[in-house]
């Protein structure tokens, strides 16, 4: 385990570049892109909260296991690899093959880590979840990023936190 200090500056370094973030339907794990996400406390524990929009594949994932990873890259290696899972959906690819990358069991839980490094690794358990009500969003930031699909917010406790 590392300090919140420690990997609260690789999170905040790195995120905008892109992160893994992974999911599981408890038979197939799923990962996708992201890049907008905080860490924080919440009910007494270390949380980090994702977006995850309606359409996406991975929500399906969310829905039926309440659970998450995400691998940040810690260096630039995986720019393509994010591209990709930026871009091709799970439900028709199968992202891991087409990006070259692997899964890594995790420490806790189910749902697997991207292996391979250098990532920061986060594994949490969903403890709150809730679709965005626009009508609470500023009209600038609602005009700018959406259209007809908002974002489910999904704030994780994390189990387990540690680079590889
Ligand atoms: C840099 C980058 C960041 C992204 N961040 C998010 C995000 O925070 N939330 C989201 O719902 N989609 C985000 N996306 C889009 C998804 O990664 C993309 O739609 C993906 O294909 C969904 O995969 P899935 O259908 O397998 O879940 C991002 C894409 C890129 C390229």
């Amino acid at each position: 385990m590392i300090q919140a200090s420690e990997y609260g500056k690789i999170f905040n370094d790195r995120l905008n570049k892109g992160a893994f973030l992974n999911t599981s339907n408890g038979q197939k794990a799923n990962t996708m892109t992201v890049s907008w996400g905080s860490l924080g406390i919440m009910w007494g524990a270390p949380t980090v909260t994702i977006m995850v929009r309606q359409t996406r594949y991975s929500k399906e994932n969310l829905n039926a296991v309440k659970a998450f990873t995400l691998s940040v890259p810690m260096d630039d290696s995986y720019k393509d690899a994010l591209a990709l899972c930026g871009s091709k959906s799970g439900r028709d690819t199968d992202k891991f093959a087409a990006a070259g990358i692997t899964l890594q069991a995790p420490k806790t839980g189910i749902v697997p880590v991207i292996g391979g490094g250098p990532f920061l690794q986060l594994e949490c358990s969903v403890v709150y979840e809730r679709k965005m009500d626009l009508a609470c969003l500023n009209p600038d930031e609602r005009e700018k990023w959406y259209g007809d699909t908002e974002h489910t917010f999904y704030i994780g406790k994390i189990n387990a936190v540690y680079t590889v």
